[in-house]
């Protein structure tokens, strides 16, 4: 296989557990393409052939035939030599048992370009904005809090972030949530488990992301209502998610995107 395809490196990898890791990953020109906050790029490696695959029949192929994921940017867009993702391990997947295997100096294929429309760019300024995530799916509300979080007059008037993992310790970034938390009002974080064991140290919520929406337990913990007139809502992670917390959101009056058509107030990136 060679080299000529890649055109990225691996140079950081911290594993939080066996199954989670922040990824840092360079682009040859030392410069990773632009993005705006809540974007993702795609990697790829060239796909695992068998030594004996048949030869291709037809026009010859630009290159080797790749498998291609896409992953959103943590970072900030005012970070310009690396992306920064937090990437799970899907046992039965294609690309990720790959990455697993690879440490810092390791070569990849990276687009050249970043894509997606989950921003802040649509969104007026001074809304409450609920960004609701689950497993890798905080990785976009990340690169938004770090890009923003120092803006002045504020991008939004209250920023919400729930994130619903199955354990305490995949909850990626709590520390510095928990830090911006501390220093700026108008910023709640909400972690909620599904799978910590009972006897557990746990004091937080329990079950999926849905019981922080519950209307009285939302505005203890998150200080307001969940207004469809104030509020933007952005769900983001496992498909199965998306869709049952859009259903139940638009029970109280929100209203999703649509492909085309004017914009709502729930804004949603699934994963799978
Ligand atoms: C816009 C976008 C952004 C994404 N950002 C991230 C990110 O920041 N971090 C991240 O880890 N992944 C992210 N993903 C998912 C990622 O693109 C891959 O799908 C994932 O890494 C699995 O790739 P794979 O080749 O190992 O498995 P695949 O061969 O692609 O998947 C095998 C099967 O596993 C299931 N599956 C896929 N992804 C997941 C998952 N994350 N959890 C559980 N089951 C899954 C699906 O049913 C799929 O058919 C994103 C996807 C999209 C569309
Ligand atoms: N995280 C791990 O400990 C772990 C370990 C090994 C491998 N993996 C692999 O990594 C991949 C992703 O795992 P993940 O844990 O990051 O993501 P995930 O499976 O999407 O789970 C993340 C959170 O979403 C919850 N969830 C599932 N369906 C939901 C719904 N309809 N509404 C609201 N919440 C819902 C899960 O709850 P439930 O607990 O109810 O599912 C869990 O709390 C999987 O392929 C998995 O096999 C994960």
């Amino acid at each position: 296989m060679g080299e000529d395809i890649f055109n990225a490196t691996i140079v950081d990898r911290r594993d939080l557990t066996p199954e989670l890791a922040i990824i840092r990953v360079r682009h040859d020109t030392g410069t990773v393409p632009e993005f705006e906050p809540g974007q993702f790029c795609t990697l790829g490696l060239p796909k695992e052939e068998p030594a004996d695959a048949p030869a291709t029949e037809g026009p010859a192929r630009r290159g080797p035939r790749m498998d291609r994921r896409s992953y959103s940017i943590a970072t900030p867009p005012s970070v310009r030599d690396h992306y920064e993702l937090l990437v799970v391990l899907v046992p039965t997947g294609k690309l990720t048992p790959r990455l697993w295997t690879m440490e810092a100096g390791s070569r990849l294929w990276m687009q050249e370009r970043a894509d997606g429309m989950f921003t802040l760019k649509p969104i007026p300024e001074g809304k409450d904005l609920v960004m609701v995530a689950t497993g890798t799916g905080i990785g976009p509300y990340i690169s938004i809090l770090r890009a923003y979080r120092d803006a002045r007059p504020r991008r939004w008037r209250r920023l919400v972030l729930i994130h619903g993992t199955r354990l305490a310790v995949d909850q990626a970034y709590r520390e510095e949530l928990e830090a911006i938390t501390a220093q700026d009002e108008s910023v709640r974080y909400i972690p909620v488990v599904s799978r910590e064991p009972i006897d557990s140290q746990w004091k937080g919520l329990r079950g999926h992301v849905q019981a922080a929406l519950e209307p009285a337990v939302f505005e203890t913990l998150a200080g307001a209502k969940l207004d469809p007139a104030e509020a933007h809502v952005f769900l983001c992670g496992n498909p199965a998610m998306v869709t049952d917390a859009q259903a139940l959101l638009e029970g109280r009056g929100f209203v999703a995107d649509k492909m085309r058509g004017p914009m709502g107030n729930i804004h949603v990136e699934r994963y799978w």
